[in-house]
């Protein structure tokens, strides 16, 4: 607790003490010059006249009264000092309580002893004072809890990622946090006051605040907007609420809270696409299906039976396909619920004549060359995962190259990489598809690719198989001179196993 500062009310004190001294000067005078004119009259009454030694005794005796009543005077001054300090003195503590009122940041000091109130007993100066020190203290509370508040507050606005700006009734900025300075002030803005309209040039936005200032109502809506951290526009869904008053609830002013929903816009949209390519994917050979089934049926009813089996080849290769996409479909999205791969230290030779062997009957029929290297032997990956990969992409290269062409994999260690290279000398892949390729359903050319019994889906799974066991694939190609698509692998080997037996 830190010492209180003293205060004496000096100005009240002498004010007190002159009047005082006034009064017992007037008071003294008089009494002195009404027993000096008592005595004067007495004795010249008693004299008959005013003799030379009597008028001597008399000046004697005024020499004697004056001095008396100077001492007198003297010790009534001296009572009325220490009496104007004694009652002065409560008046100054309570001054310096007074004070303390004031300096909110400073810690409550102790409370005056009632000694120091100069009372006896507690009395109406004690109380005030009391109650004083009280006031001060429960405001030093307030003021501190207020402090903290503001302090959460701010930490709590800061830290959101949403961004957040408060208006009042003219569209002037009443605070901002750091998120909405970072989408919405150009480096340009710094250090300039904000203004709404300089900010915000989305009539949608700039009509919201001014609703919800105009009405007092909360308003909701989304739109896109430009912000200084992408190029594209970003979509935001945004809360406007009024900020009333705590008196009358009158709006004074407007708060928007800004929720970027750019990714989650995009995941929708992805969605909807892929429900609807999925749909038209499947629908496509159920269509024929049923055409077929039903042309079937009719020639069954009449007898013919001619061209069945050709019919029948037809519908197979239909149900093949969309078990095909089905298990694609399935494939995605076990690897999309995050299922955990089952990593070994596996051989890439055999992992890759699994997979060729799987492939064999499509690429003698396209009398297409395979040659393989192994440079490196081994990848730490899931066998089942990466024959997938080999026949995604060994399979596309069969497909979409002319017939007897010349498809080469390798395996290779590069850095901290295994690399499985699968290359072809087809007609290669414009760059213009080159970033889309890996998405779900994209095909280069739709109908040849449909053709071909694809549905746009390997590549896509190629990614997630990469992604998911911490690599990635690219790919590689100029129109004409074929196309290389690259996965990289990382190169970390399980534990060593140690031989148990050799130890010995
Ligand atoms: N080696 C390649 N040469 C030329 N084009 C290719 C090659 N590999 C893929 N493509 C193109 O990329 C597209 C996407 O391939 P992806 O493997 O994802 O789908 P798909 O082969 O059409 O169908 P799915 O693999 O699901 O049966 C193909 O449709 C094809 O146009
Ligand atoms: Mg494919």
């Amino acid at each position: 607790m830190s010492e209180p500062q003293r205060v004496f009310p000096w100005k009240v004190a002498r004010q007190f003490f002159l009047i005082h001294l006034g009064f017992a000067m007037v008071a003294v005078a008089l009494t002195g010059y009404a027993l000096r004119s008592w005595v004067h009259v007495n004795f010249t009454q008693s004299a008959g006249e005013l003799g030379t030694e009597l008028a001597q005794t008399l000046a004697r005796f005024d020499g004697f009264l004056l001095s008396i009543f100077a001492t007198l005077f003297f010790f009534a001054a001296l009572v009325l000092a220490l009496t104007t300090r004694y009652y002065a003195r409560p008046l100054g503590l309570l001054l310096e309580r007074a004070r303390e009122l004031r300096r909110l940041d400073r810690p409550v000091s102790e409370e005056f002893t009632e000694d120091e109130m100069a009372t006896e007993e507690p009395g109406e100066w004690f109380h005030l004072e009391r109650a004083l020190g009280q006031l001060h203290r429960d405001l030093v509370l307030k003021s501190d809890e207020l402090k903290r508040e503001r302090e959460e507050l701010s930490t709590l606005i800061g830290a959101m990622s949403d961004a957040i700006l408060a208006v009042d009734r003219n569209g002037e900025p009443l605070f901002y946090n750091s998120q909405f300075a970072l989408f919405f002030r150009s480096p340009k803005g710094a250090g300039k006051p904000l203004r709404l309209t300089d900010t915000f040039r989305v009539p949608e936005v700039l009509a919201g605040y001014r609703e919800v200032l105009d009405s007092g109502a909360s308003k909701s809506l989304t739109t896109p907007m430009r912000t200084t951290v992408s190029e594209v526009p970003r979509h935001f869904s945004i809360s406007i609420a009024p900020l009333r008053t705590r008196d009358d609830r009158s709006t004074y002013g407007a708060v928007g809270i800004f929720h970027d929903i750019t990714e989650l816009k995009q995941t929708e949209q992805i969605r909807i696409e892929f429900v609807g390519n999925a749909s038209h994917e499947l629908r496509t050979p159920l269509t024929t299906i049923k055409g077929y089934v039903s042309t079937l049926r009719d020639d069954l009813k009449e007898g013919r039976t001619d061209g069945a089996s050709q019919f029948v080849d037809i519908i197979a290769r239909n149900v093949d396909r969309m078990i095909a996409l089905v298990n694609d479909l399935l494939d995605l999205s076990a690897l999309d619920s995050g299922a955990e791969l089952a990593k070994s230290e596996i051989s890439t030779q055999e992992v890759t004549e699994t997979a060729l062997r799987s492939l064999e009957s499509k690429r003698s029929a396209r009398r297409q060359e395979i040659h393989t290297r192994y440079g490196a032997p081994t990848v730490f990956a899931d066998p089942r995962r990466v024959e997938q990969v080999v026949v995604n992409l060994v399979h596309n290269a069969i497909k979409y190259i002319p017939e007897g062409r010349r498809i080469d994999i390798a395996w290779e260690k590069r850095g901290e990489f295994i690399e499985l290279r699968v290359k072809d000398n087809g007609p290669g892949i414009p760059i213009e598809h080159h970033t889309r390729l890996f998405e779900r359903f994209y095909r280069v050319d739709a109908g040849r690719s449909r053709d071909a019994g694809g549905t746009g889906l390997g590549l896509s799974i190629v990614k997630h198989i990469m992604l998911k066991h911490g690599g990635s694939v690219r790919l590689e190609s100029k129109p004409g001179a074929g196309a290389e698509f690259i996965c990289s692998f990382k190169a970390t080997c399980a534990a060593p196993v140690v031989d148990a037996s050799r130890l010995a």
